[in-house]
């Protein structure tokens, strides 16, 4: 079973960025916790992150035919991106959303997620931990639904 998690604009910054916020660990922490994960779990992992738009829509296209799942995080693309829910859309492959902060308690433009549009399910709130969650949700839907 292969996942790719796919993390968006400004998560490459965790840790320095607005800690209050999304912790004091950094981008390579959750990476590690990830795919420490992932070895338990006896998952392939592939990690993608960018800052532009296109290439996560490029990514996920990628994905297509390589990858049983995509885990993503599409960070502030989430409120804006079609471009994105077009493409999961698109490549159809089971996709959890995850953000680590409860978008639901915060500024009114976060409100809105196109990519969940597209998702089976989302983790919210949960910190680092949303993406370990996100990884044994798709991994129960695959092994029953779709492997
Ligand atoms: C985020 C929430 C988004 O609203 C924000 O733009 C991010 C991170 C989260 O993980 O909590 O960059 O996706």
């Amino acid at each position: 079973m292969k996942i790719l998690v796919i993390n968006g604009p400004n998560l490459n910054l965790l840790g320095l960025r607005e800690p209050d916020i999304y912790g004091k660990k950094s981008y390579s922490d959750l990476l590690r916790l990830i795919s420490t994960a992932c070895e338990n779990e006896k998952i392939d992992v592939g990690f993608f992150q960018s800052n532009h738009e296109g290439a996560i829509v490029d990514a996920i296209q990628q994905a297509y035919g390589v990858y049983d799942g995509i885990v993503i995080n599409p960070a502030a693309y989430t409120h804006t991106s079609v471009a994105i829910l077009d493409a999961l859309k698109a490549v159809a492959l089971p996709a959890v959303e995850v953000h680590i902060s409860d978008v639901d308690s915060r500024e009114e433009f976060r409100q809105i997620s196109y990519a969940g549009k597209a998702c089976i399910q989302t983790y919210k709130g949960l910190g680092f931990d949303g993406y370990i969650e996100a990884i044994r949700f798709l991994k129960k839907y695959l092994t029953e639904n779709h492997a």
